[in-house]
């Protein structure tokens, strides 16, 4: 399809506006092409993800991280953001994130993540953004149940969580927020939340958090948002403005850290 209206129709279904003042979302590399036909969507970028669009045809790449916070001061040979845009240029493919515009937006991670986990319950936004989401149970359940669905339902394994209280606890009041989540556990436990699911907790905040009523479920970063890539092909795929577009979950996105 053509590739201006590919992205005005990406930016209508996903508006920038929501995202984070520090956020970068939207183009971050663009190509030479006038058409965008094949897309690859993945959660992160490096050079392999490049090297899986360029061989199977790809001429764009959407992930949820931006490949830019910062400016870049030069392009050298040894990090990840510098041979990434090599390998871009060298294969013309454009590079497209959504971040926390993704986040927040109706049917984007928070609100996937939670039907993803909770099913059919009725999801309520807490927060002015749209970042903390929450689910009143009709029946308590137990964290450790909770973690079995979430280590059925995402690659994550049990072993790989970490609770803050006791995985023997019922619940009903639980929130959650994908990716690094923690700045908004006061609001969570401000608005009752007896479980608060997120990544990548430090030990400082897990240790204040110990003598609250609210528990803490970390299931990782990469664990509350491995789903960006299934869920934005889904929704890709069921847009009627997207038809002519072929659209390509990545088979490379990867966890960093390896279990011992
Ligand atoms: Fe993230």
């Amino acid at each position: 399809m053509n590739k201006e209206l590919f992205i005005n129709e990406l930016y209508k279904m996903i508006p920038l506006e929501l995202d984070e003042a520090w956020d970068n979302s939207g183009i971050q590399v663009e190509n030479s092409k006038d058409k965008t036909d094949k897309v690859l969507v993945s959660l992160d970028v490096d050079e392999n993800i490049v090297k899986e669009a360029d061989s199977i045809g790809a001429d764009t790449i959407i992930t949820h991280h931006p490949l830019f916070f910062n400016g870049i001061k030069k392009i050298g040979n040894n990090d990840r953001i510098s041979r990434v845009i090599r390998e871009l240029v060298k294969s013309d493919i454009q590079l497209i994130s959504f971040h926390t515009c993704f986040d927040k937006m109706e049917g984007g991670n928070n609100t996937y993540l939670g039907k993803l986990i909770f099913g059919g319950g009725i999801i309520s936004t807490l927060d002015d953004q749209g970042l903390l989401k929450g689910v009143y149970l009709k029946d308590a359940m137990r964290i450790s149940e909770i973690a079995d669905i979430i280590s059925e339902k995402i690659p994550m394994p049990k072993e790989r969580m970490l609770l803050v209280g006791s995985k023997d606890e019922y619940v009903r009041k639980i929130a959650w927020c994908s990716g690094a989540g923690m700045d908004l556990y006061k609001l969570a436990l401000d608005k009752g939340a007896e479980l608060f699911i997120t990544g990548d907790v430090k030990y400082h905040q897990a240790f204040d958090a110990l003598s609250n009523n609210t528990a803490i479920l970390d299931i990782g970063h990469y664990g509350s948002e491995i789903i960006f890539a299934e869920n934005l092909v889904d929704i890709l795929k069921g847009n009627e403005a997207f038809k002519e577009l072929d659209v390509v979950k990545s088979k490379l996105d990867t966890d960093p850290f390896n279990m011992l």
